[in-house]
C-alpha cells in the first residue's frame, strides 16, 4: 500500500486554453464542498476558490469566464474586485490586499490533480 497522499483529478491540460475559459469544479475543504475553478494563464495553471474575498460569492461573470477584457486580471462580477492570475492578490476594488484561496495543485501526466477531493461543477 502506498504512503503517498491520494490525488484527484480536475481536468486535463487539454480542457484549458492560455488566458480562455477556467474550468469550474467543486472542492472539499474543512468538510463543505465550495466552487472552485482552474485557469491557464502564461503557460501555468492556477486554482483558487470561486469565492470573492470581498463577499464570499461566485465571481465569474458567465459559467468560467473571469478574466477582464485585457485578459490581465480576474474581476469579480460583483463589485469589480481585480485579482492577479498567479498570486490571487487582489490590487483594484473593495477589497484590495486581500487574496483569493488558491487551491494547489500538480501537473501529472498531462492531467491536473490535486490533494483535495474534487467533485464535477453544479
Ligand atoms: S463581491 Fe466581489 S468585489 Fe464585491
Amino acid at each position: 500500500m502506498s504512503d503517498l497522499p491520494k490525488k484527484y483529478l480536475i481536468c486535463s491540460v487539454s480542457e484549458l486554453i492560455e488566458k480562455g475559459l477556467a474550468f469550474r469544479f467543486q472542492v472539499e475543504l474543512d468538510g463543505k464542498r465550495k466552487p472552485a475553478f482552474i485557469l491557464k494563464y502564461e503557460s501555468q495553471y492556477f486554482a483558487y476558490l470561486n469565492e470573492c474575498a470581498h463577499i464570499p460569492v461566485e465571481m465569474d461573470w458567465q459559467p468560467g469566464d473571469f478574466l477582464d477584457i485585457d485578459k490581465t486580471t480576474i474581476l469579480c462580477a460583483m463589485h469589480g474586485a481585480a485579482y492577479l492570475p498567479d498570486t490571487g492578490l487582489c490590487v483594484r476594488g473593495p477589497c484590495k490586499g486581500a487574496r483569493l484561496k488558491k487551491i494547489p495543485i500538480y501537473e501529472q501526466e498531462m492531467q491536473l490533480v490535486t490533494d483535495l477531493p474534487v467533485f464535477p461543477d453544479e
